[in-house]
């Protein structure tokens, strides 16, 4: 192992309506954290750049899922689907493939009416062949927000996206955190700056630490992997299989 296997990349996805607001900025300055580390490389996207359709329940992805399951044993983790396990022919298969891809990723959205917005929900349902293929296990992940007022919904919106990460197989590093966009979280706009969350020091500390801890935790999980690969051990699972 050679610190050039040592590199990790880190995906930060946004979900606001909003482009180049408080929530891109925070996830922004996220990322820089992540990367002054020196182990990590980042990308950002943003959900408003894709076209992404409602999930509509076909299950097509889970019926895939236990198909390959059946012919390579139910002991096989990751399940070795095909790339793009969905059925709707949208942006959600770049987005799918830049999951994949990364070591660790951390998302952000604001609290829209004390939970996260429907369009990061929406995103979040499109992921659901992640819950059963665990294909995004061994990566690891954080939530970030930022609302308009103090302890109006981001402990909500933070549980929302922390348990839905869990949902979809991550390994949840940091319960996340939460910046203001207005004036000490009083709901008073600060005009003197275009992003106010800069003006929440409790907020950039929360961040700052999240951030360092899933470059960190993401570094340790890699380096555990390889070691463990090196090694020639594997964790079975016990072969369990659902009766027929
Ligand atoms: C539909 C809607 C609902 C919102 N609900 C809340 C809320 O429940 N609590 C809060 O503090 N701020 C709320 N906000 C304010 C946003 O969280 C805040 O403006 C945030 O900075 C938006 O980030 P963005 O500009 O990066 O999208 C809401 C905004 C919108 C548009």
């Amino acid at each position: 192992m050679t610190p050039d296997d040592l590199k990790v990349k880190i995906l930060g996805i946004v979900g606001t309506p909003i482009k180049d607001g408080n929530c891109q900025y925070y996830l922004e300055q996220a990322l820089q954290v992540v990367e002054s580390g020196g182990q990590a490389t980042t990308e950002m996207i943003h959900l408003q750049d894709y076209r992404i359709e409602y999930c509509i329940g076909c299950e097509a992805c889970l019926r895939r899922v236990h198909k390959v399951q059946k012919e390579v044993g139910f002991d096989v983790i990751p399940v070795p689907v095909k790339d793009y396990n969905c059925s709707i022919k949208d942006d959600m298969e770049i987005i799918h493939k830049k999951m994949l891809e990364a070591d660790g990723i951390l998302l952000a959205a604001p609290v829209y009416i004390a939970t996260i917005p429907g369009q990061v929900k929406t995103f979040i349902d499109r992921c659901r062949t992640f819950v059963h293929d665990f294909r995004l296990r061994s990566k690891v992940a954080a939530p970030l927000t930022v609302a308009f007022y103090r302890n109006a919904g981001e402990d909500t919106a933070l549980q929302m996206m922390a348990l839905s990460l869990l949902a979809l197989g991550l390994t949840q590093v940091s319960f996340g955190a939460s910046a203001v966009s207005t004036k000490e979280g009083m709901g008073i706009p600060i005009r003197e700056t275009r992003f106010a969350v800069k003006e929440d020091p409790v907020g950039m500390t929360l961040m700052n630490m999240a951030a360092t801890q899933v470059a960190q935790t993401a570094l340790q999980m890699k380096a555990g992997k390889l070691a463990l690969e090196e090694a020639g051990v594997s964790v079975k699972t016990g072969g369990w299989a659902p009766p027929q």
